[in-house]
């Protein structure tokens, strides 16, 4: 494997995508703190930390944060510019976008749905949605994981949970991916991309206004009635916060998921010794999502600002310095984690950084395992000669949300 040359690193570009790893390691290596590309233009720079000690180090210490405003106040260096004003003012009422105490009171509401006992509850309904997905393709004798399985899987049951129709999932992932390519994916998104978003995030607002104003009519046992129930009886959250949470909800809820599915395939079928274990030990099933998500996580990298002046490794870090926490690289940290390029259900260390640390550990992270664990055994159990098409693949440009767009596999159909 040749050594990157690149000095100041971009991660943002497409070369690192189909294996960050290689960069990851060097970086760990030669420049674990390392003062790299940033994703915004009006940036000089961005930290990018590559340690596992030290992105839990940032992840935990309330100098680090995720409201630009604290330490900006002409805007730059927002997650979006100001100029696309329902885009920007839309995601500052996301909780991952804040501090406390706006972002306790947001989380708060929701926490409890997202609970190991509420998941339990959504299990049947992951499983039956599982099965009828896999019941359409199984004649075929082949499929694209992502567009027939691993994206429908989780859109459909986090639009059960919230109450919306989940046969309007097409519109939900434009929605989706226009928001993303707008603040995760790309260095120096063009108007074009922020006016997408723009047209994205009035297509999510009309959207769910039509069915928040339902719930008023009828109210139901879904999550935007317990939305609409904290704003008009608690006075816990105000319109926009409703809309933006629900909106928050919907995105979180899947695009993650997907990759977690499909990456997670992709690795037991590149390493069959694995993939055999796992078939002949189907209760391994907890521990090889867990350790998938160490391996090749579907979030690679999250941001944070300095608030104030800090050294992380032999580096000071200036209030108002963007950061970015590798959390890909922290779970292939070798001071961490021995062996760490192997796939191990069998770690004895498993704490990993793919959901986070601290405040924003993710909300979802129960269902993601549930959603995850019934995918993989489903797809095992029914498919026993699941296989790639084809090992070429082409990688989606965003290291923050990262996965293949596409994944062709075949399998023997029962015909
Ligand atoms: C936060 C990863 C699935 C909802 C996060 C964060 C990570 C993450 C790394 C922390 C962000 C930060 O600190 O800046 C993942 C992964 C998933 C997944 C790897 C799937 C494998 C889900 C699902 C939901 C969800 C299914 C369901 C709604 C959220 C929310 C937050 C969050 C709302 C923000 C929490 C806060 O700010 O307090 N997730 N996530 N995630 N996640 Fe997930």
């Amino acid at each position: 494997m040749s050594t990157p040359t690149i000095q100041r690193l971009n991660p943002f570009l497409p070369e690192v995508m189909p294996d960050p790893y290689k960069f990851y390691r060097y970086y760990r290596e030669h420049d674990p703190v390392h003062w790299g590309v940033s994703s915004n233009p009006n940036l000089p720079g961005t930290w990018y930390i590559f340690r596992y000690q030290d992105v839990m180090k940032v992840l935990e210490s309330p100098k680090f944060g995720r409201e630009a405003s604290k330490i900006r106040n002409d805007g730059e260096g927002a997650p979006v510019p100001k100029a696309y004003r329902g885009f920007s003012s839309m995601v500052s009422n996301w909780m991952v976008f804040r501090d406390p105490p706006t972002h306790t009171r947001l989380r708060t509401i929701v926490n409890k749905v997202f609970s190991p006992k509420m998941v339990e509850n959504v299990r049947p309904a992951i499983i039956g949605i599982t099965d009828c997905l896999l019941d359409r393709v199984h004649f075929q004798g082949e499929m694209d994981l992502v567009d027939d399985f691993a994206f429908p899987l989780p859109v459909m049951v986090i639009a059960d949970m919230l109450g919306v129709d989940p046969k309007d999932r097409p519109l939900f992932r434009k929605w989706a991916l226009a928001l993303q390519n707008a603040s995760a994916s790309r260095l120096k998104p063009s108007p074009e991309i922020y006016e997408q978003a723009e047209a994205a995030t009035q297509g999510f607002i009309d959207y769910f206004k039509k069915e928040i104003a339902k719930r008023h009519l009828e109210p139901g046992k879904d999550l935007i009635t317990a939305l609409v129930k904290a704003r008009d009886e608690g006075n816990k959250l105000n319109d926009e916060e409703v809309l933006a949470t629900c909106i928050h909800l919907l995105t979180a809820g899947h695009e993650t998921t997907i990759n977690l599915i499909t990456k997670g395939v992709l690795a037991l079928l590149r390493q069959p010794k694995a993939l055999k274990l796992l078939r002949s030990h189907p209760e391994l099933m907890p521990a090889a999502v867990e350790e998938l998500i160490r391996y090749d996580g579907p979030v690679q990298m999250i941001s944070r600002w300095a608030y104030e002046d800090i050294e992380i490794g032999d580096k000071l870090i200036r209030r108002g310095d963007s950061i970015g926490l590798m959390l890909g690289s922290a779970n292939r940290d070798e001071e961490r984690f021995e062996n760490p390029d192997e796939l191990n259900f069998h770690r004895p260390e498993t704490k990993h950084c793919g959901f986070g640390s601290g405040i924003h550990f993710c909300l979802g992270s129960f269902l993601a395992r549930a959603e995850a664990s019934i995918a993989l055994n489903t797809l095992l159990n029914r498919l026993p000669d699941l296989r790639l098409k084809n090992d070429s693949i082409d990688w989606a440009n965003n290291i923050v949300f990262h996965g293949p767009k596409h994944l062709q596999v075949a399998f023997r159909s029962p015909r």
